[in-house]
């Protein structure tokens, strides 16, 4: 039987965007109203130069967040700064900034610092191609889990395998039938499971068809709001 978890359809837009996208939300409900969505939320994240010029339209999140609430770390936003700016969702951990350092360890204290902040986390996990070749993606995935999430209420994770991130290649259906199933065992039935690596309008019915997958985070395709909303479209009505 499929899932009954609200779907979530997030765009991470990354290092993209001027102040002239601050409009997107809006364009976005043009194209996909309100009043049709009732059934999913749909969640931009943008540059946090833009997240306090955003207009209405979508819920809005952060890219990252630091661990604490203020002080001497130049270039870094607060979880307070994000949810002050109009935030409800952050995304923590994604591929690109484990990439630069962050540990399972930052990511665990930067999830509590969300969940301190009122922010709700997306924490994202995933193996890289040398770990999958070698047979070693759900146990990877589980560690990072485990280590990556604090004994919070209300996260969300984000399975994205490196490998198909920005590179065009998504996992097969089984695989991330697979790998979801079994995240959804080990983290119990009530936490929003994303699937992220090159989701577009044409995989998002088949991926977001399976059991365990209760939306998608998507980059590329979510820089343009056709495309953004062909995918939430995608997503099955309960
Ligand atoms: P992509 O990015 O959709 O461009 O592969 C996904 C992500 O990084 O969240």
């Amino acid at each position: 039987m499929r899932q009954t978890l609200r779907p979530l359809i997030a765009a991470n837009w990354k290092m993209h965007g001027d102040l002239s996208w601050t409009s997107k939300p809006s364009d976005f409900a043009a194209i996909y109203p309100a009043s049709e969505r009732g059934h999913l939320d749909v969640l931009i994240c943008p540059p946090a130069t833009l997240l306090a010029s955003m207009n209405d339209g979508v819920l809005l999140g952060g890219q990252d967040c630091h661990a604490a609430v203020s002080g001497a770390h130049t270039g870094d936003v607060s979880a307070e700064m994000l949810k002050d700016a109009g935030a409800t969702y952050v995304i923590i951990g994604h591929s690109e900034r484990r990439a630069r350092g962050d540990t399972n360890a930052d990511v665990n204290a930067k999830a509590i610092a969300a969940t301190r902040a009122g922010l709700i986390p997306i924490i994202c996990v995933g193996e890289t191609e040398n770990e999958r070749d070698a047979g070693q993606a759900e146990t990877v995935v589980s560690d990072q889990i485990r280590a990556s999430v604090p004994d919070i209420e209300a996260y969300v994770i984000a399975y994205e395998p490196v490998w198909a991130i920005g590179t065009g290649k998504t996992a097969t259906p089984k695989d991330v039938d697979d790998m979801h199933n079994a995240i959804r065992a080990q983290v119990g039935p009530t936490v929003q499971l994303l699937y992220g690596g090159s989701v577009k309008p044409a995989n998002a019915t088949e991926l977001l068809a399976l059991k365990n997958v209760d939306g998608a985070l998507i980059g590329g395709a979510g820089l343009d709001m056709e495309s953004l909303a062909a995918i939430a479209r995608a997503a099955p009505k309960p």
